[in-house]
């Protein structure tokens, strides 16, 4: 089994941060493995060329989005989209997380859904919001089978 998870997320008002803590958490104290994660929105701009496994989160922040008017802009988050594409980093990305807030409806989730479509890598789950523990659970097994397989 690989001893690393490498996550580059994107979080802009910390739900997504502070799920990503409580993750980090478990997978260590549960697993012969150290997580790493970088929040894209630290680099404030810049990229750079990631040449080994990671997995991504993305919020969903879409323009008109507030339940009423539907949007499928995505806005605020386009960073982490271009950090992805930059230097090819796309390849080493084995799927994605999405979150958001269910109170969008049809747009639940939807950005890391886009993500998919523009990037070919699965859709590894979804969770709102800050999550539950359960959602920590399901989704630290889940990501550490996806990289068992990518490895493969
Ligand atoms: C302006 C704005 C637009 C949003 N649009 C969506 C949306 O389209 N779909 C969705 O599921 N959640 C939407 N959300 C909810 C966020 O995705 C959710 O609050 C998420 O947990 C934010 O993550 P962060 O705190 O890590 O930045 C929106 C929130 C804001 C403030």
């Amino acid at each position: 089994m690989a001893n690393k998870i490498k996550i580059i997320y994107i979080s802009l008002s910390g739900n997504t941060k502070y799920f990503i803590e409580r993750l980090s958490e478990h997978i260590e104290a549960t697993n012969d493995i150290v997580v790493e994660s970088l929040n894209v929105k630290d680099l404030k701009g810049t990229t750079f060329s990631v040449t080994e496994p990671f997995v991504s989160f993305l919020p969903s922040y879409l323009n008109g989005g507030n339940g009423i008017h539907t949007g499928d802009k995505e806005v605020l988050t386009t960073r982490l989209g271009d950090f992805i594409a930059s230097n090819d980093n796309f390849k080493f990305c084995y799927g994605i997380i999405g979150s958001g807030n269910r109170n969008f409806g049809s747009q639940f989730c939807l950005s890391a859904k886009q993500y998919t479509e523009r990037f070919d890598f699965p859709l590894i789950d979804i969770f709102e919001i800050r999550g539950t523990q359960s959602d920590v659970k399901r989704i630290a097994n889940l990501i550490i089978r996806r990289q068992e397989e990518f490895l493969k």
